[in-house]
């Protein structure tokens, strides 16, 4: 047996002792004895707990993989993902006012990829084990929407009529204003028979779309979303904000940020979730690798009311970012790039000296890198905001806010 204290908590979650010794599901301050596997270790059991440690609300929270910190208390949560953020910009040498973390509630992922297959006896259908390739079935789950939840038994019953043994469906479940948008890949090639089974589940669910492996199967009503005034229906499968409070949460942010201002380019803009309300005052050229989302958020924009003109430009911004004389004519820009960071738009960024840039980011580190380019080419970054729409994971987002050094905040 080996005892340790836990220092600090690692990028993951698991607690971190001198030397270092990783150790799942324990928290700072913790006194652990296990056994030492390298540098790991394994079968912990806790000696002296932290006034943090919480009993994990979800009933599935010991085999489950879904989540990561259901052993910790919210407070704690919170001031982790902040200081993940307060430690990224610090390796890099900016320090920032970084607001306290906000947190969406429980029960409000809208967006979850349930894991199913057949079983000797039927079907299962749920959440990865933890570092497992087991399913393990999560119908109390207490992380995504009551709605969400009725994709597990339909995702059960897509595993029996479409999928072999072997095989595991990925079966990615959105709640839409019009019910289940459903994308499932992994399964077997569709023919006929199968298209009309899968057609038949579609109907008994009322299911707003289903598609197999991109291929629609039905639509019984088109899935939107709402993005400001505007309604917008995303390809299948496409990024969408992980709840509705985050992304109200994160569009308040930015409205924030770029202020009372005639024009906005919003770049990695997916199917408008900014773009759309930022043109409730402010003309807007979003830019957008998917042609696809490109085409939605046109379409959203053209059947609402009221909003200034959008303009929309299908372009690979890592192997084309906007160039320096593209970006002179918007007084803002908004951000927001997958999670390797944006550090080809961003260096040209640095010779365009837009006023105003807010910069949303899911990833810290490379958030970080961006930061600093920014802030050696002349800008300030005034606040970050952690945004956590993960609760109980170790993922962060947050919201950035840089200006110009010689404008005023
Ligand atoms: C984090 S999402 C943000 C989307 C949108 N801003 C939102 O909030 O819904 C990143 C977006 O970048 C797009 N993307 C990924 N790689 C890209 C690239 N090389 N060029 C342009 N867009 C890209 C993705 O399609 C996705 O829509």
């Amino acid at each position: 047996m080996t005892t340790v204290t836990i220092e600090r908590l690692g990028q993951q979650g698991d607690g971190i002792a001198p030397g270092p010794i990783f150790v799942p599901l324990a928290l700072p301050g913790e006194v652990v004895s296990g056994i030492l596997d390298g540098t790991h270790l394994t079968e912990p059991r806790i000696d002296t707990p932290s006034a943090d440690r919480v009993s994990p609300p979800c009933l599935h929270f010991r085999s489950c993989g879904g989540c990561q910190m259901q052993h910790a208390s919210d407070q704690l949560v919170a001031d982790w993902k902040r200081d993940i953020v307060v430690m990224a910009l610090k390796s890099v040498g900016l320090e920032a006012d970084i607001r306290p973390t906000v947190t969406s509630s429980d029960r409000s992922r809208r967006r979850a990829v349930f894991a199913a297959r057949r079983t000797k006896k039927g079907a299962m259908a749920g959440f990865h084990a933890r570092k497992s390739d087991a399913i393990i079935p999560v119908p109390d789950c207490i992380l995504v929407t009551p709605a969400l939840l009725a994709g597990l038994k339909l995702s059960e019953d897509l595993a029996l009529v479409g999928t072999s043994r072997k095989a595991e469906l990925a079966v990615t479940v959105t709640d839409s204003l019009e019910g289940l948008d459903v994308a499932v890949t992994g399964g077997k090639p569709l023919d006929g028979p199968l298209r009309i089974t899968l057609a038949a589940l579609c109907e008994q669910y009322r299911l707003a779309r289903l598609t197999w492996d991109d291929e629609l199967i039905g639509m019984r009503v088109p899935p939107a979303q709402r993005m400001g005034k505007a309604q917008v229906v995303p390809p299948p499968g496409s990024f969408l904000q992980a709840t509705e409070h985050g992304q109200m949460k994160l569009t308040d942010l930015v409205k924030e940020i770029v202020g009372p201002t005639k024009s906005v380019a919003d770049l990695f803009a997916g199917c408008g979730t900014f773009a759309l309300p930022l043109a409730e005052s402010a003309e807007v050229h979003a830019v957008e690798g998917s042609s696809e989302m490109m085409h939605a958020l046109d379409v959203g924009w053209r059947q609402a009311q009221g909003l200034k003109r959008v303009t929309t430009e299908t372009r690979d911004l890592f192997r084309r970012p906007l160039l320096p004389d593209e970006l002179s004519r918007f007084d803002a820009v908004v951000i927001d790039p997958p999670r390797a960071g944006a550090a080809a738009q961003i260096a040209e960024l640095a010779v365009a000296q837009v006023p105003v840039i807010a910069h949303v980011s899911c990833n810290p580190q490379t958030f970080a890198r961006d930061a600093e380019t920014l802030c050696n080419a002349g800008y300030v970054l005034d606040w970050v905001q952690p945004v956590d729409q993960f609760r109980w994971s170790a993922h962060v987002e947050l919201v950035g806010a840089f200006r110009l050094a010689h404008i005023a905040a």
